[in-house]
């Protein structure tokens, strides 16, 4: 019941208002909690233990507000992200589109975050918190930067404390010269700048 009321409502609002919704619903814990903990489902990757292998991918929390309600809602680990050095408002709406009769959308936020200092001041609240699940941070560049392997030392460097891994935004078709960024000597530098921002932890992983 909850799900039809929560998905009838999210059709009847355009694309982004309905994702800001889901947002807040999170963060304010207007959720159902999940009720089975199936230990069958446990299972780790890196070092990391998973209480079941479902995730919820960057690009839904954006800026780290719906961590507790995401666990509390079931899934084994969250990513938050993609977070930028400094806040950045996106590309102008309209940015989100339904593609009804294939049940997708297709996203062109262009990285709108709130930067690293909003979603790191979360995250410290919730790590003294007693919540059970793993939290990825998913990191990129700004859009009007200069130095972009910059930009990812620095989002390492003050997000790896808060996070159980990071992962390095490189593939997104919204930040002009990003892909960039893949190929041969850029792809070494990006992850050399990540690396030594997060001054890799035993513990800790970073995906790209
Ligand atoms: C609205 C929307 C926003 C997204 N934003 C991001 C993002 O900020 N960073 C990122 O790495 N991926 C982003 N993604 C990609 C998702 O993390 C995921 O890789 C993609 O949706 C494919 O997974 P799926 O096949 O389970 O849908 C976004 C996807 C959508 C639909």
């Amino acid at each position: 019941m909850f799900w039809q009321l929560a998905s009838a409502a999210n059709r009847a609002l355009p694309a982004e208002t309905a994702h800001s919704l889901a947002v807040k619903a999170m963060e304010f814990g207007f959720v159902p909690a999940a009720t089975v903990a199936d230990r069958q489902m446990q299972t780790g990757c890196a070092g990391l233990e998973f209480s079941n292998p479902l995730g919820l991918a960057a690009g839904f929390d954006k800026n780290a507000e719906a961590v507790s309600g995401a666990l509390k809602l079931g899934f084994g680990h969250i990513e938050v992200g993609t977070i930028t050095p400094l806040p950045q408002p996106g590309n102008p709406r309209p940015r989100v589109f339904r593609l009804k009769s294939d049940n997708a959308v297709i996203n062109r936020y262009g990285f709108n975050s709130q930067g690293m200092e909003a979603a790191a001041r979360r995250l410290e609240r919730l790590s003294g918190s007693a919540q059970a699940g793993i939290v990825g941070v998913n990191i990129g560049a700004n859009k009007a930067s200069t130095d972009k392997f910059d930009d990812y030392y620095k989002t390492a460097r003050r997000l790896a404390p808060v996070a159980d891994y990071l992962t390095i935004n490189i593939s997104s078709p919204n930040t002009e010269g990003l892909r960039d960024l893949q190929h041969d000597d850029s792809l070494r530098r990006t992850i050399a700048a990540a690396t030594q921002g997060c001054r890799i932890q035993a513990s800790q992983y970073l995906s790209l």
